[in-house]
């Protein structure tokens, strides 16, 4: 598969050398799938030199939704490209405590229907923390699986994902440098962020065994891939933020051989990616001044400084790291126009086009028209075009919107029962509802309790 680098650069740097020989490094991929397949490859890498030695490759694995693409990568190099997996040892960071591993939500079953089912592991060198354990034996086991993990010969390379508490593994905040595998407790996010797999907050369990941060950052070579929006904010804290035992992640900046791999929408907070005029120069970086870095720049500009874009002033481009655009693209008078225009030609009071209005071909344009406005959930027409929803209808359009999910599935069970429960005991207290209301509400109280 093709993998698109956008742009790296060295962490605690100013801003992006191509230096690939950079040891600890942010790297920003066009996609996930980019980024998974980078990464898979690399793996690949280490397993083949290290099979070339006679020499077993040590991986510590992660679970969750972002490693997936690089399991699916390396279970396509097995079976399309020979990679062989039988001088491979895993260390798996963590698993829920209790958890029988054959649950839907284990990461015993994660693994092996994500991964090894697909390649030719040797069953007896893979380690996963086990969640069956009577709480008197976790701190023996755990004891026992870092003392697995030196027998091996320490781990060659950790992948890992990043939840939004900073966690790495399950280290929660406060977590300490010096951690070992133990038992902890979850963040109450990070069981927010479970309560999908678990249908409900409520049903993910309180704790997890999980390699500690030492244990992590013990590996000779450490991935962090991260993707999506919901990683934006932790990720800029992880890399450009204090070191922190409050983030986890944050203890990666301090040692070599780490590398973050992004998707653009991870990186969308890192200075260099939000604000690169403030890292040095844009031309030197291999950028340009073009139309949409231009307006970038201007936007970021007049929110910074809180003022409106026409009454922007030279000084205030030169105090803020813009020079190299005044220098580039004129005077601040003529960068002022020229994103106010731009920005203005993309609103307009008449959504559906004026009445009388001519098309290209110089026919007249249909008033009023038929509208459909496609609305993923059902909020969202509401959410991000409420205002241009109005205008159309009250500008005689005949507007219709499709809702492409009914959204049920956004809300858990034991949160309609809850909702049904109060409805029920509130027309009862205050005697508002007759037969049929009460009726309706007790069906739907039964629909709930039987359903799976
Ligand atoms: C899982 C693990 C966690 C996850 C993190 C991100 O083994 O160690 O740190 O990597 O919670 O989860 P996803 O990838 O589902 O966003």
């Amino acid at each position: 598969m093709e993998t698109q680098e956008l742009h790296r650069f060295q962490i605690g740097s100013q801003y992006g050398t191509a230096d690939n020989k950079c040891r600890s490094c942010v790297v920003i991929y066009d996609s996930s799938s980019s980024a998974s397949a980078a990464v898979a490859a690399q793996i690949a890498d280490l397993i083949r030199a290290k099979a070339q030695q006679g020499e077993q490759a040590v991986l510590g694995l992660a679970t969750g939704s972002t490693p997936q693409g690089v399991y699916d990568e390396l279970a396509r190099l097995h079976r399309e490209e020979n990679l062989s997996f039988q001088n491979v040892v895993t260390f798996n960071l963590d698993e829920y405590w209790p958890m029988p591993p054959n649950a839907l939500q284990s990461y015993h079953r994660f693994m092996a229907e994500c991964l090894f089912c697909h390649v030719d592991v040797d069953p007896a060198n893979v380690h996963i923390p086990d969640g069956t354990l009577p709480l008197e034996k976790v701190a023996a086991y755990c004891t026992e699986y870092e003392r697995q993990i030196r027998a091996a010969g320490g781990i060659d390379l950790q992948i890992l994902g990043i939840g939004r508490t900073g966690h790495i593994g399950f280290n929660e905040p406060g977590s300490p440098r010096n951690s070992r595998t133990r038992l902890i407790t979850l963040d109450k996010v990070t069981r927010l962020d479970a309560a999908d797999d678990f249908f409900g907050e409520w049903n993910v369990p309180r704790k997890a065994i999980t390699m500690g941060v030492g244990t992590i950052l013990d590996a000779r070579q450490i991935i962090l891939l991260a993707f999506g929006e919901q990683k934006t904010q932790i990720i800029q804290q992880a890399i450009e933020a204090e070191v922190t035992s409050a983030v986890a992640a944050s203890f990666l900046q301090a040692r070599p051989a780490v590398t973050f791999s992004l998707d653009q929408a991870a990186a969308g907070e890192l200075k260099p990616v939000k604000t690169p005029w403030l890292c040095g120069s844009i031309v030197d970086s291999g950028q340009s001044w073009d139309q949409r870095t231009t307006k970038r720049a201007v936007i970021w500009l007049a929110e910074k400084l809180d003022k409106p874009i026409l009454k922007l002033i030279e000084e205030e481009y030169n105090e803020n790291g813009l020079q190299e655009l005044l220098s580039a693209r004129g005077s601040a008078y003529d960068l002022n126009i020229q994103v106010f225009k731009s920005l203005q030609k993309t609103i307009t009071g008449w959504p559906g086009g004026k009445p009388g209005r001519l098309r290209r071909d110089g026919s007249v344009d249909v008033f009023p028209k038929r509208i459909v406005v496609f609305s993923p959930h059902p909020d969202d027409d509401v959410i991000s075009m409420g205002g241009t929803l109005i205008r159309l209808c009250e500008q005689g359009h005949d507007v219709h919107v499709a809702y492409q999910t009914s959204g049920n599935i956004a809300v858990f069970d034991d949160e309609a029962a809850r909702h049904v429960d109060f409805a029920a005991e509130f027309c009862r207290v205050f005697e508002l509802s007759g037969n049929q209301e009460s009726r309706r509400l007790e069906r739907t109280m039964q629909l709930l309790a039987s359903e799976k």
